[in-house]
This record gives structure tokens, sequence and C-alpha cells, in this order.
């Protein structure tokens, strides 16, 4: 339950280190309800680390901001609005460790960093560091019904208890809050894209703002997911036409009504036109006119729409992977200032492996913010451990190319690229009512790195295991290592057993829960396994290429050019571009039979030394949370054999390749 929040007990030298440095906590901006959080979480902490009462405590912490009359007098400059100090300094001949932000909520970032240093291991001598965040919106996506269902959740019910709100709150609320103030994240999106209108009537804005009440000092504003039909639904208008003025009406009284109750209410997330949600589309109007007149509402309160890329419609009915781009990218430019479109990691859906979206670069007159997946629903939902940093990190760091060499993600999405003000990264939350928040205790690391990298997009996968794994288990190295080690290769794994070397949707129909490659009978074309893998006699593979779909052609030339070249596309997206006979050659001189084989065995394997190598690691942290690990890994190598097996069955008799020893048919 405490995540990595757990300040427990330190060994003798490191408590009367930090007891020395920093024991008692002094500020003088105590009536501010952020700077009392911050204060509130440093008093829970050090004595909890420490050992000690307070009185027995020497050094002292001040924390605050610039507008502290003693802060000020040190002349510190914290950087941006959010970002933070923390540094030792001298004054008037009294040792003080500051900790100071511009604004109450960069104090707050700043007291979770410290403890993060503190759990990590012992401090340096002297800290001086100077933070700020790369991305201006930080958001969860909570795709949580208001039944209390949780969309592609697998931690339970939701954790907003709507029943109960909003006379009562839950305490579980502030320490969502505080885990994700420790990580910067700085905005909730409360309830599912596919939204229901009633989230938008006076019952329900008055439990999102108690919520917002609770989030509030966190410096975490709620947001809501809007149905697009809302006002006709709700029966108070006669059409959702975007351009019909009492369409726009509506929205501006919603809005203002919102922002009666909610005053620091972030604005609206909207899935239009987009798996049978209704969309300004269905008026004949863009997505660009749905999106501004929305942004029209919100934009008196300083509010802000996202407005999501996630569509497939009939406009390229022969790839799905073409048609955000073909629908977006005309619409370059059209949208207005508050409004930032949402663009999923790759452009099918977060699957274990996908190229980076070809949106990212393209619109380079409109703020895109980055979609990724926290809960995982296409990597083996709760209990299969696929630490998501690295998938995450591969998107970020892909280079667009569309301003030359260096065009990455990240710098498409921190507005560097572009000039762009309004920046943000939004992940689909894995938080529910489960006790350990998100279905198994490694799940939290996702929730952790989510965080860290809207933080800081640079920040690489292995350190952010480092130091979730020092906070959430133990800072010893004999521990964290090998637990590192383990997390680094489990997503690539996942990619092995499940759809290797560019392969997508290959999961059962529905839930996304194990193995159905077979799957072809599907209503609509592209909810089917095989239209992704298109296997046959001859081979395998989505032919993307001038002779098949084309979608090589959205990205920009020279990472066209790389993935239209069968020598230069690597075998990471070798199915993904190319459709490839099943005895041609692969750059480790096997067949492509023979290296997929390989590859799912490959991913059994990994799966395997995961299992060994935890019963070596359990031991050395406590039980319960070493034995929930124990039994997760080994439903997870159950079932990588399983989609191994399968899958290799059902290519096998595909291609008439013989399956190797070892493989089982399913039964
Ligand atoms: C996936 C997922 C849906 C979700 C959709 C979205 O398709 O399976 O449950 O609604 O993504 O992102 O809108």
């Amino acid at each position: 339950y405490d995540l990595w929040l757990r300040y427990r007990p330190l060994p003798a030298d490191r408590a009367s280190a930090l007891a020395a440095r920093a024991g008692a906590v002094e500020t003088d901006e105590a009536s501010d309800p952020t700077i009392a959080a911050a204060v509130a979480e440093l008093q829970r902490a050090l004595p909890s680390m420490t050992g000690g009462g307070p009185e027995q405590q020497g050094g002292v912490i001040l924390i605050g901001t610039t507008r502290s009359r003693r802060i000020a007098a040190l002349g510190l400059e914290p950087a941006g609005e959010d970002g933070f100090i923390i540094r030792d300094v001298t004054a008037n001949g009294r040792r003080l460790l500051v900790i100071a932000g511009n604004r109450p909520v960069g104090a707050l970032y700043g007291a979770f960093h410290f403890l993060r240093l503190v759990q990590q291991g012992p401090l340096p001598a002297k800290l001086d560091i100077a933070e700020k965040p790369r991305v201006k919106l930080r958001l969860l996506n909570h795709w949580d019904n208001l039944d209390r269902t949780v969309e592609r959740g697998y931690s339970g019910q939701s954790i907003w208890d709507w029943w109960k709100l909003p006379t009562a709150t839950d305490p579980r609320y502030t320490d969502y809050a505080r885990a994700n103030a420790s990580l910067g994240i700085n905005g909730a999106v409360l309830n599912n894209v596919n939204a229901k209108p009633d989230s938008l009537t006076p019952q329900w804005i008055a439990k999102a703002a108690k919520v917002a009440d609770v989030l509030r000092p966190y410096g975490i504003r709620v947001y809501l997911s809007a149905r697009w039909s809302a006002p006709v639904e709700l029966k108070q208008t006669a059409t959702a036409d975007p351009l019909d003025p009492a369409v726009a009406a509506w929205w501006r009284a919603k809005a203002d009504e919102i922002y009666r109750a909610i005053p620091d209410f972030g604005g609206f997330l909207v899935k239009a036109n987009s798996e049978g949600q209704p969309g300004p589309q269905d008026y004949k109007r863009s997505h660009a006119e749905g999106a501004n007149m929305l942004a029209a509402a919100v934009r008196p309160h300083g509010g802000i729409v996202m407005w999501r890329a996630f569509v497939y419609s009939e406009v390229d009915p022969d790839d799905r992977a073409k048609q955000a781009y073909s629908e977006f990218k005309p619409l370059d430019g059209k949208f207005a200032d508050n409004v930032i479109v949402q663009v999923k990691n790759g452009a099918i859906d977060f699957q274990p492996r996908e190229p980076f979206h070809p949106l990212f670069g393209a619109m380079p007159k409109t703020p895109l913010m980055l979609e990724v997946q926290i809960t995982k629903e296409y990597l083996g939902f709760a209990t299969h451990l696929a630490y998501l940093a690295t998938m995450w990190a591969e998107v970020l760091e892909a280079d667009t190319f569309a301003r030359g060499k260096g065009s990455t993600v990240a710098k498409v999405i921190d507005g560097s690229l572009e000039g762009h003000a309004l920046t943000g990264m939004a992940g689909v939350a894995n938080i529910g009512s489960d006790r350990n928040w998100s279905g198994s205790i490694f799940d939290q690391a996702n929730w952790y790195a989510f965080g860290r990298l809207a933080w800081n997009p640079d920040l690489t996968p292995v350190e952010i295991a480092r130091e979730w794994a020092q906070q959430t288990f133990t800072p010893d190295p004999g521990f964290v290592d090998p637990t590192v080690a383990m997390m680094l290769e489990s997503r690539q794994a996942v990619v092995d057993y499940m759809t290797p070397m560019g392969l997508a949707h290959l999961m059962a129909t529905g839930h996304h829960y194990g193995p159905g490659p077979w799957v072809g009978d599907l209503a609509r074309p592209e909810w089917n396994p095989t239209y992704y893998h298109r296997a046959d006699k001859g081979g395998i593979g989505f032919d993307r290429t001038r002779s098949g779909s084309d979608a090589v052609a959205q990205y920009a030339r020279p990472v066209a050019r790389r993935f239209a070249d069968r020598r230069t596309v690597g075998d990471d997206f070798l199915l993904w571009f190319h459709h490839v006979g099943w005895d041609e050659r692969m750059a480790s001189g096997r067949t492509l039979w023979e290296e997929m084989v390989a590859r799912y065995d490959r991913g059994v394997a990994a799966v395997e030394g995961m299992n060994r190598r935890w019963a070596m690691l359990g031991p050395l942290i406590d039980k319960e949370r070493a034995d929930q690990i124990a039994s997760f890994l080994v439903i997870q190598k159950e079932e990588a054999i399983w989609w191994r097996d399968a899958s290799l069955a059902y290519f096998g008799s595909v291609s008439g390749r013989k399956l190797p020893a070892g493989v089982r048919p399913p039964a």
C-alpha cells in the first residue's frame, strides 16, 4: 500500500547523519495548503526514518517559496513555475537545508525529491540540486466508469467511490495525491474516455469537485472526459453539431457551471468519432471544428481541450495504422491554441512493440501530447511482469527526422522542436482499489516510471528502475542490481512470447488476454488478428511499403526509407512493415520460421530465468510481497508457454512448417 513512500527506519549511522542534517522542518508559509502538505510529508517521513522524535534532532530543513522572506534573502532562483532547488546553505551561522520553489508546488516536489534521495542511500555531503519539469501537463487518464468498473483495469474497482461522494471522501484519495505529487504528476482525468453523459450532470460535477478539493493541495488538477453527444442525450439540445450556436452555448454554460464548482478545473479530454463514440464528424464537421468549439467554452477560465487522435474509421480501409495521420495531418494549424492533440505512442493500439506514431513530427503547428498505457491491456494484465519504461523510452528516443536528425519524439512532446508552450504526456492509469493499488507490486513501477518520464523524458529506464527498487524494497545492491536487470529485460520477453519481430494485435478477442492469432471472423476487418499478421503458406507480415498499404510514406523521408528497406528495418519491426517468406534468411542466418521459433522460445526462457532469479531475490525482502511476486511469475511462465505453443502451432499449420521438438500443440 505504501508504494515507494515507505520511509522505513534507516540503519543507525544513516539515521543519525540524517537527523543531524534534516531533523526539524521550518517554514514561513504554513498557512499555504501545499506547503502544509510538504511539511506534513517531511514530518511523517523523517522521524520514521531517523527513529527519533523531533526534539532529539539537530539539523533544520527550511522549506517554502521565494516569496518567503527567509528564502528570498538567500537569493535562490528556482527555475520555471514548478521547479525547485535543494541546497545546503549557512545563514546567520546556522546550517540549513533549503527546499525552495517559485510556487508552493515546487517546494512540495522538492520535498518529495529529497525524500526519494534519502530512501535511495547515503546523501552526498553537500546537496545542490535544481530541477524543473520538461513537460507541462503530466496527467493520468483514468478509464474509470461511473459504476466503479474500470475499462482495461486489472487492480480492482475504481478508486473513486462515486456512491459515497461528495459527502464522504476516502483517505486513499490523499495517498493517491501524495504518490502522484512525489512524481510530479499534476492532473487526473477522472472518468473513462468512453464517457457517459451523466458525468456532466450537477450531481457528478459535485462529486468531481470533492475529489478536486482533496487533490488540490498536491498540485493536481481534475479534468473530465466529455462525451460529444452529452447535450443531446441529456435532452438539452436538439443536436450536437459544433457549429450550432445552441450547442456552443450549452457547452459554455456547462463549463461555467463546472468552474463554479472547481475553479481550477483543467479541461476536457475527448474521444470522438472513434470506436463508435459520437463526434463532430456525425455532423460533417472536422475534429478541429469540434475541438475549437469546446476550447472556446473553457478558454475564459484558462482551461484546455485534449483531443485524442486515436481514431479509426473508414478513411483508410486498407490499413488501420494510416488512419489517424490521414485524418489529423490535414488539420495541422486549424486547432485553437488551447487545444492539444493526444496521440498514442504507436498507430495501432498499445501493442507490446510498435514503431512510433507517424503523427509525431508531422503536425508542427499543433501541440501534440503523448499517450501511453500504464495498465497492461496487451501485456498480460497485472500478473505478467513487464516494466514499461523501456517501451516508452524507445518511443521518446525515436527520431522522427521532422526537422532533420535529432528530432526525437521527446522533443516533439516537450515542445522544444516546434516551440510550443502547451506540452503534455498522459498515461492510462493502472490504479484501482486493490491494496497494492496496481494489481501487482511490479506494476507500481510502471506508475512510477510514467511520472518520472513525464517530468523528464530523458531519464533512462535503468535509473528509474533503480530509484523505484531502492525505495520500494531496499537500497541493498545485492537485491537492486539483479532486480533492475530483470525489470529491464522483462518487456522484451513479453514481446518475444506474444508478438515477436513486429507482429501485433494477436491477442484473443475482446479481453486481449492470451493468444488468438487464428481469429479472423470479427465484424470489422481491423479487429481480426489475421488482418495484422497476414500469414499464409508463403509468408507472414503486413506489407506497409509501396507495394502494400504504403504506411511508411507517412514518416519523414529518412525514416520511411529505413522502414521500407528489408536490409535496414531491423528484426524488431520486420513483420510490421513487410510480408516475408517463411524460408527467407534473417541476419542471424536462420530462416524466418526458425527465427520466429527462436524468439518465442527466447521469451519463454527469459521468464523461466526470471522465476529462477526471483527464487534467490525473494528471500531478501518481506515474505508477503516476495510470495505474491513469485506466484505471479509462475502464472507468467505458464502463460508464456501457452503463448508460444499456441502461436507456433497455429503459424505452423498455416505455413506447413514443422513444430520444433518440445513445443506442444494446444490440447
Ligand atoms: C483500446 C482499448 C479500449 C479503449 C481504446 C481507447 O482500443 O481496447 O478499451 O477504449 O483503446 O483508447 O479509446
